[in-house]
C-alpha cells in the first residue's frame, strides 16, 4: 500500500509509527507535525457518519454498530434528516448519491433528481410581460418536481443494503412521532421562512404552535403527519409513495392547488444508476457526480486548471492564490450556462469539458494580476471527446464503503408547502431550470437551451458528492449545500487537503472565496488578509464579503483511522463515529 501524504502527515508521533511500518524509510516524506498543534477533526476507528444535525449523526452510526453498511446508514440518516432537518431533509425532494465499494473499488452514481411534470411547458414559468414569474415558479404548487428522495433510497437500499428496509426507517418513524429538540438552527429557519411558510395551513400546522407562535430552541416539535407517511413507506415500500396513500394525498393537495404533478408523474417516476464523472488532480483520483449534476464536471475542470499552477508554494488564500481560482471559476460557469444540463435530454460535452487539454488552454488564458470582466468571457469550446438549504451527508463502515449523499428541496423547506395530511414538504426545484434564456435564478446563474423547462426532464444541479480515491480506496468523502456555491466549496476542500496539506478540520474552517462569472464579483468570507484583499482588487476584482460560503460534511480515511469534520459554519452539525 502507497502511503502518500494526504494519508501521512496529520497525525503526528502515532502515524510516524505507522508510516514507518506501512512505508518504510523516507517513504513518508512530509514534515509531520504535532496533533496538538493542529486543530482537529473527530477520530473514530470502525465507521462514521457526518451530517449537518447531531441526532441524525447519531442514527447513522447506530446503523453502523448495528452491523448495517455505509449504505444502510446513509439510508436511515436520509430519512432522520427528513425530521430533524426539514430545511433540507427530505422525503419531497431529491438529490444524488455515490457509492463507493472498496472490495471491487467501484463507483455507482445514483440520481434521484425531481422531474418536471408531464404537463409542463418550456414557456411555462413566463408571465404576459414575458418575464419570469417568480412567485409561481419557486413558492407555489407549480415550483415542484416530481420528488425522487424515496425512490433513490430505496434503490440504494436494494442495490447495496445489509439490513431490513423497515429497520432504517425505524429511527425517523420515532423521531416524528415522539419529537425533537428544537435547536437554535432550526427556531432561527423556522422564523426567517414564516411569511412563505404560515400562509400554508399544513405547513403552519406543523411548524407553528397553534397559537401562531414559532418554536423556541429546546421545545419539542412532533410531526405526526410525517411520522404516518414514514410507516407507510417502512410498511409497502415506495409503492405507499408512489401509487398508495401517499401519492392520493399529494395529488389532492396538488389538484386543490393549481400544482402539476399528477398520479401518473408519481407513477412513472425513475431513479437512475449513472457512472460518475471522473478525473485526476496531483496523483489522486477524483470522482464525482455527472449530469444532470453541472458538479462533477465542474469540479475536474476547475482542478485541472488548477493543476497548472504552484499553489502550495504561492500559499492558502494568498492573492495569487485566489486570484487564480477566481478567473479559473468566471471561465467554468460560463461554459455550465451553455452546456450542461440534463444528459436525457441534450448533449453534454463531459470529455471535453473535464480533459486537461482542453483546462490547459483555458489556464493559459488567465492572467497574473489582471481580472478580466465578466463581460469579455464567453462560454467556452471544448472539444467533443440556497435560501439555499441543500444538505450533504457523508459515510464510512468498518470495511471502508464510503458514501456521500447530498439532496435538497432547493430553498429552506423548498416551497413552504407541505401536502395536506402528509407531512412532506414540496421542493421548488423547477427554479433551477434556465426558466428565460439569460434570467438568472435564485443563485444567480443564467442557463440557456441545454437546461430549458421541458416535461420529465430534470433540472440543473450544482450538488457535488464527491470522493477522492488512492490505490482505488476512498479517502476523502466530502460535499456541501449552497446552492451555486457548492461546486466551488468543494473544491476548496480539496485543494486544501492535497495542494496545502490541511487536515480535514483545517481544510473544512479555511476563508472561502466563490466566483461564478454573473454576476461578476469576487465573493470572500471573512477572514482573509487585508493584503490579499488589497493585491485583489488592485488587480480589478469587484470583492465583496457575505455571508458563509457551503456546509461541507467529510471524512478522511487513513491507516490509522477515520477523522471526520463537520462544518461549523451552521450550527447543529456532528461527526460521530464508533
Ligand atoms: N437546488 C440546488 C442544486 O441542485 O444545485
Amino acid at each position: 500500500m502507497t502511503l502518500s501524504p494526504l494519508v501521512c502527515r496529520w497525525f503526528g508521533p502515532i502515524l510516524l509509527a505507522i508510516c514507518a511500518v506501512y512505508s518504510g524509510a523516507g517513504r513518508c516524506d512530509v514534515a509531520l507535525p504535532s496533533l496538538l498543534d493542529r486543530v482537529h477533526p473527530v477520530m473514530a476507528r470502525n465507521g462514521m457518519a457526518v451530517t449537518q444535525d447531531a441526532l441524525a449523526s447519531q442514527v447513522g452510526v447506530e446503523i453502523l454498530r448495528q452491523g448495517g453498511n455505509a449504505v444502510d446508514a446513509a439510508v436511515a440518516v436520509g430519512f432522520a434528516l427528513a425530521v430533524t432537518l426539514p430545511q433540507a431533509g427530505n422525503l419531497g425532494g431529491g438529490g444524488f448519491m455515490l457509492v463507493h465499494h472498496a472490495a471491487n473499488k467501484q463507483t455507482e452514481a445514483i440520481d434521484f433528481r425531481e422531474t418536471a411534470p408531464a404537463a409542463i411547458r418550456r414557456d411555462f414559468y413566463l408571465n404576459d410581460k414575458g418575464e419570469v414569474d417568480e412567485t409561481r415558479i419557486r413558492y407555489s404548487h407549480q415550483a415542484a418536481g416530481v420528488p425522487g428522495t424515496v425512490a433513490g433510497l430505496a434503490i440504494a437500499h436494494g442495490r447495496h443494503g445489509r439490513l431490513p428496509w423497515f429497520r432504517l426507517l425505524a429511527p425517523a418513524i420515532q423521531l416524528a412521532e415522539q419529537g425533537i429538540p428544537v435547536n437554535l438552527d432550526l427556531a432561527l429557519s423556522l422564523h426567517e421562512a414564516r411569511e412563505r411558510m404560515a400562509r400554508w395551513p399544513a405547513s403552519r400546522a406543523i411548524f407553528f404552535k397553534s397559537d401562531g407562535s414559532g418554536y423556541q430552541p429546546g421545545e419539542l416539535l412532533r410531526q405526526t403527519d410525517l411520522a404516518a407517511s414514514l410507516k407507510l413507506i417502512a410498511e409497502q415500500g415506495p409503492p405507499a409513495f408512489y401509487e398508495g396513500e401517499i401519492a392520493r394525498r399529494l395529488v389532492a393537495d396538488m389538484q386543490a392547488n393549481g400544482g402539476l404533478i399528477t398520479a401518473d408523474d408519481l407513477k412513472n417516476y425513475r431513479v437512475v444508476v449513472r457512472e460518475p464523472v471522473r478525473g485526476r488532480y496531483r496523483g489522486y483520483e477524483i470522482v464525482s457526480m455527472p449530469p444532470p449534476s453541472s458538479g462533477g464536471v465542474h469540479l475536474i475542470q476547475l482542478l485541472n486548471m488548477l493543476e497548472n499552477w504552484p499553489l502550495a508554494e504561492w500559499g492558502a488564500n494568498s492573492a495569487a492564490v485566489v486570484h487564480r481560482l477566481a478567473e479559473a471559476m468566471k471561465l467554468a460557469y460560463a461554459d455550465r450556462s451553455e452546456y450542461l444540463g440534463d444528459p436525457d435530454f441534450v448533449k453534454v460535452p463531459v470529455a471535453g469539458l473535464t480533459s486537461k487539454a482542453y483546462a490547459k488552454e483555458l489556464a493559459a488564458r488567465i492572467e497574473p494580476n489582471r481580472a478580466r470582466p465578466a463581460a469579455e468571457i464567453k462560454p467556452g469550446q471544448p472539444r467533443q471527446h440556497e435560501s439555499e438549504q441543500t444538505t450533504h451527508y457523508s459515510v464510512i463502515d468498518r470495511d471502508g464503503n464510503a458514501v456521500a449523499v447530498t439532496y435538497t428541496l432547493n430553498f429552506s423547506y423548498g416551497s413552504g408547502i407541505v401536502a395536506a395530511g402528509t407531512g412532506i414538504l414540496l421542493n421548488n426545484e423547477m427554479d433551477d431550470f434556465a426558466a428565460k434564456p439569460g434570467a438568472p435564478n435564485a443563485y444567480g446563474l443564467i442557463g440557456g437551451d441545454a437546461n430549458a423547462v421541458a416535461p420529465g426532464k430534470r433540472p440543473l444541479s450544482s450538488m457535488s458528492p464527491t470522493f477522492v480515491l488512492e490505490d482505488g480506496q476512498a479517502v476523502l468523502v466530502t460535499g456541501s449545500p449552497g446552492g451555486s456555491r457548492i461546486i466551488t466549496t468543494v473544491l476548496q476542500i480539496v485543494s486544501n487537503i492535497i495542494d496545502h496539506q490541511m487536515n480535514i478540520a483545517e481544510a473544512t474552517l479555511a476563508p472561502r472565496m466563490h466566483h461564478q462569472w454573473l454576476p461578476d464579483e469576487l465573493r470572500l468570507e471573512e477572514g482573509f488578509s487585508p493584503d490579499s484583499v488589497r493585491l485583489l482588487r488592485e488587480w480589478g476584482h469587484t470583492v465583496v464579503f457575505k455571508e458563509a460560503i457551503g456546509d461541507t460534511q467529510s471524512i478522511v480515511r487513513t491507516p490509522a483511522g477515520l477523522y471526520g469534520f463537520s462544518d461549523t459554519r451552521r450550527p447543529g452539525g456532528l461527526a460521530a463515529g464508533y
